[in-house]
């Protein structure tokens, strides 16, 4: 049975080689272990038995949730997993108004993901990603 629940300290390393492998990109072990604990931030991992599957980390500011990574094992993607993940952020902050991101225009799967929980694209930044791709900004309102 897969569980959410809030990331913890012996689960980072799992974390950080699913970002390598699947996300091209890890905010690092340093940086998670530093801010598990911030008040402003929330990082949530999907696990079967002690194997990580997935991850979701967002910083919390004033009703705003901004989402800085997010990723599933590949081998279980389009399982649902993302959208367990990503409901749970959701329900821990009741008061959200809006969720924002930025994604690469590449990027397929993660661009569907979000218009299938209704983000709509803001704006675009161009030259954002080291290899100079774009970044599509995508918002979510909640009223
Ligand atoms: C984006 C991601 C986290 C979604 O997680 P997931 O567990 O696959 O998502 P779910 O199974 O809950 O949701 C499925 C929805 O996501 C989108 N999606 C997921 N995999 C997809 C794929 N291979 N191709 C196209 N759309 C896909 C679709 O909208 C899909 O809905 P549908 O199956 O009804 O068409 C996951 O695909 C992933 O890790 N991608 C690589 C990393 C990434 O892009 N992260 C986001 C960066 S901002």
């Amino acid at each position: 049975m897969i569980k959410i629940d809030k990331l913890i300290k012996e689960d980072i390393a799992q974390v950080v080689l699913l970002e390598e492998q699947f996300l091209g990109e890890t905010l690092g072990v340093e940086m998670l272990e530093n801010e598990l604990d911030n008040e402003f931030m929330c990082f949530l991992s999907a696990k079967e038995s002690k194997k990580v599957l997935g991850y979701i980390g967002a910083y919390v500011i004033n009703g705003e949730l901004e989402i800085l990574n997010f990723v599933v094992d590949e081998n279980f993607q389009r399982t649902g997993i993302g959208t367990l993940l990503f409901n749970e952020l959701l329900n821990r902050y009741p008061n959200t108004k809006s969720v924002v991101l930025e994604v690469r225009e590449q990027n397929e799967k993660g661009i569907n993901f979000y218009k299938k929980n209704n983000f709509n694209v803001i704006s675009k930044r161009k030259h954002y990603y080291k290899n100079g791709d774009d970044a599509l900004v995508m918002m979510k309102e909640i009223i």
